[in-house]
């Protein structure tokens, strides 16, 4: 079973690959300079995302168009402006955004990123913009109090997220706990709609919105203390970072971030 949503990933991954190098063929001239961003790819900076993830990023249809829109793309949008950069964006899963930008397909990744030190070995993270918790969301009437009442269930999990790594963690304490990683948070909702997983660790903000939407599911808080909140992620020693600090922290003296968290998280902003 395992092995299988193992395969299944993969292939949503390479496929995502693909998708991503036919969107940046263009301007990937001067791609071994990805770290310097801009001006190798003629003013344009490609941000990846994994648009599953309201508010943070998801895919709005509107009059037949799709958008990605979310709190990381207005602030994505206006870093853009400030710095004199056209914004292109790309979709792709959770687990693929980090090797993106890896592989220089990626000038920045905003996906409610969390900055943790086995990430930052591998790409460079901005300050922390927004901070989160983590919740268990299952059927109502489910009786989950705590994560030992996860015992004998079945948990969903973003595929190489950090409630990935935190069910990887609850599986050496709690007993018979089986994971089901998934690559977007949406299957989540479904298999767990479905009786096909029990319970899933979703982020507080990001589930309240899908509980809003389903009056089937409820939610608990899990106290922890790993890392938690987002960044944004660079390839490593990309120049954009320390730019892209400046107009973070100009955002939040402005108060503009405060009015893009009320915009985005409402009544739900803390
Ligand atoms: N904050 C978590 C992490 O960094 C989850 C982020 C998931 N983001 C998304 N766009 N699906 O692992």
């Amino acid at each position: 079973m395992k092995r299988r949503w193992f395969l299944a990933s993969t292939a949503a991954v390479a496929l995502a690959t693909v998708g991503l190098t036919t969107a940046c063929g263009g301007s990937q001239s001067g791609g071994d300079e990805a770290a310097g961003g801009g001006e190798a790819r003629g003013g344009v900076l490609t941000m990846a995302t994994s648009a599953d993830y309201p508010p943070y990023e998801f895919v709005e249809t509107a009059g037949g168009a799709e958008e990605i829109v979310g709190f990381d793309v207005d602030i994505a949008r206006h870093i853009a402006e400030e710095l004199g950069y056209e914004l292109e964006i790309t979709n792709i899963d959770f687990n693929g955004l980090i090797p993106a930008l890896q592989a220089g397909r990626a000038d920045f990744v905003m996906a409610g990123m969390t900055p943790t030190e086995e990430r930052k070995q591998n790409v460079d993270f901005s300050e922390i913009y927004y901070d989160a918790k983590q919740t268990i969301v299952f059927q109502s009437g489910g009786g989950i109090a705590s994560p030992e009442d996860l015992t004998g269930k079945t948990v969903g999990v973003q595929l190489g997220s950090i409630q990935e790594e935190l069910a990887n963690d609850l599986v050496e304490t709690v007993p018979n706990v089986k994971l089901s990683p998934l690559n977007r948070i949406n299957e989540i909702v479904q298999e767990l709609k479905s009786g096909r997983i029990d319970a899933a660790i979703i982020e507080d903000t990001v589930a309240e919105g899908f509980l809003a939407n389903n009056p089937d599911l409820e939610a608990v808080e899990i106290r922890e203390d790993g890392p938690a909140g987002s960044a944004i992620a660079f390839p490593k020693d990309s120049e954009l970072v320390s730019e892209f600090n400046r107009v973070l922290s100009e955002m939040e003296s402005s108060g503009m971030m405060e009015e893009l968290i009320v915009k985005w998280f409402g009544d739900r902003a803390e």
